[in-house]
């Protein structure tokens, strides 16, 4: 009889069961493992025998025995170590060595060769899966417990080494379930960055402000070191905290990438992410074989960087437009398509020109006329129309530098982004949007009316070609978003006249 136990495979962010059986004859001494395994799931066979050795057991090898193991189902792919466990389990079972019920239970973990457990990626997915699916128990290595213990109405076994499974599914030894208060985890964030610590620059500080409130991409357009990275990376100090659904989502893309960090099994600060302007296609929307999560997913719920913005190759950019335009990305696989979130702010940050010190009246601009043409033509490529808020960010003088900023931090800053964020959901209880960027045309109509003198002022700034036809529309957006900080339903002249400040580099 082949004996069954069960885990689990992640396909995308989801995690999806799987059966691991296992069948056991004499005959020529072979061990095979079937249902499209990868180089890393082959490589189990050797790290299974030893460890089931180490710890005093027959292992595959020991006798003439024909093992067959079974991934099923056998047209999903089966990738990486987490297999361990379920195999080593299933062989003891087929050979008679151990006796347990495997029913209701998830195993994954990769085995050391001396039997001790090694943490895997994706848990979260796993245990949700588990839970969905009304199996009681996972049992895994002891450094994923906390993880897995994210999901309520699960029993959660962690434990460093096989051996002391086997005597805990034996019933020999009691192992407690692991169990954990959310709130330890799920609590207001350390932020990393205060935008107190960044001198000066109210007006970078401001446009930071709206673009939290009202989900605005953000341009900023400087000299180098005038703070443009310090900026953006304020941004996600000022947003409001990730809801428990939101971490969730979060953490489960970290966890499939085996980026969540060690200390904390869920990630409660928006994330920050960077990429390099060299940065491929594939690394940025994701992709590959098999597909994974690119930067964009890893950006979800918080703020895609990209710094040296020209720099990016064109074809990247055009890449991203669509994605930004969705929220989620559709990763085309020879079989099926796989779909991951990606709906972030975007801030991107230029020089003014090449050498960046275009205007500088200190340093002076060694560019050539066309070169500064070149760079800001790029400025003006695929992504351009997708911004809401263009700024400059200014060289600050040494008294600027000196003055310590006390009106402006980020605990205060992120309770208006909040109130303005509450205004917003309100208003579009019954919209499909969610925030002020997000709103349509005709919603643009109905919610962003301002007066006489807004209009006239309008209508000079696109009159003398200052203001396009799609620049408009976002300085209505702006606007909306300024009144609501300020929280008053009317749009005043005063903020369309800010709002149209931030627009004032369109190109
Ligand atoms: N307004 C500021 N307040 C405090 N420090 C600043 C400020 N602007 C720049 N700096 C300092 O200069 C360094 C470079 O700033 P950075 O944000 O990297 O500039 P940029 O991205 O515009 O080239 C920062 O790490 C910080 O130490
Ligand atoms: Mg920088």
């Amino acid at each position: 009889m082949p004996s069954k136990v069960y885990s689990a495979a992640i396909v995308g962010l989801e995690a999806q069961i799987v059966e691991v059986e296992t069948d056991v004859s004499y005959g020529l001494r072979s061990f095979n493992i079937v249902g499209l395994p990868d180089k890393a799931v082959e490589e189990s066979k050797e790290r299974v025998a030893a460890a089931i050795k180490s710890i005093g057991f027959q292992s595959p090898y020991h006798q003439p025995w024909r093992v067959l193991v079974n991934l099923a189902p056998a047209d999903l792919k089966k990738e990486g170590s987490l297999y361990d466990l379920p195999i080593a389990l299933g062989f003891l079972i087929a050979t008679k060595q151990l006796r347990f019920n495997p029913e209701q239970k998830i195993f994954l973990g990769e085995l050391g060769l001396d039997g001790k457990l090694r943490p895997v990626k994706g848990v979260l997915s796993f245990a949700i899966k588990a839970q969905q699916k009304n199996y009681q128990e996972i049992i895994l290595p002891k450094a994923n417990a906390k993880e897995a213990a994210l999901v309520k109405n699960l029993k959660v076994i962690g434990s460093d080494n096989i051996k002391e499974l086997i005597s805990y599914l034996e019933g020999k030894k009691e192992i407690a379930p692991l169990k954990i208060k959310i709130e330890d985890f799920f609590k207001e964030p350390d932020y990393p960055m205060d935008l107190r610590w960044i001198r000066g620059q109210e007006h970078g500080k401001r446009a930071l402000e709206i673009s939290a409130a009202g989900a605005h991409n953000l341009l900023m357009v400087g000299p180098p070191g005038a703070g443009k990275t310090l900026l953006a990376k304020g941004l996600p100090s000022i947003l409001p905290p990730l809801s428990f659904e939101e971490a969730l989502e979060v953490t489960k893309i970290y966890s499939v990438v085996g980026l969540l960090p060690k200390e904390s099994p869920l990630i409660n600060l928006r994330p920050f992410r960077s990429p390099h302007h060299a940065s491929s296609e594939v690394a940025l929307i994701g992709g590959g074989n098999p597909p994974s999560s690119g930067e964009i997913t890893l950006a979800h719920r918080g703020v895609l960087f990209l710094d040296e913005f020209p720099e990016f190759h064109r074809d990247v950019l055009e890449s991203l437009r669509q994605p930004i335009e969705e929220g989620e990305i559709t990763l085309l696989r020879a079989k099926h398509s796989l779909t991951l979130p990606c709906s972030f702010t975007l801030v991107a940050a230029s020089n003014p020109c090449p050498c960046g010190y275009l205007n500088d009246p200190e340093r002076g601009c060694k560019c050539l006329g066309s070169q500064i043409q070149k760079y800001r033509r790029k400025l003006s490529g695929p992504l351009i129309d997708r911004i809401d808020l263009f700024i400059e960010v200014p060289h600050l003088k040494y008294e600027k530098l000196v003055m310590e900023d006390k009106e402006r931090a980020s605990p205060q800053i992120r309770e208006r982004v909040n109130q303005a964020r509450e205004i917003q959901k309100e208003r579009f209880k019954n919209e499909k949007a969610l925030v002020n960027s997000e709103i349509t045309i005709p919603q643009i109509k109905k919610y962003c009316q301002i007066d006489q003198k807004s209009e006239n002022l309008l209508r000079k700034a696109v009159n003398s070609g200052e203001l396009s036809a799609r620049g408009y529309h976002r300085v209505l957006k702006v606007a909306r978003t300024i009144a609501d900080l300020d929280s008053v339903e009317k749009i005043s002249f005063a903020h369309l006249a800010e709002a149209l400040m931030y627009r004032v580099r369109e190109g």
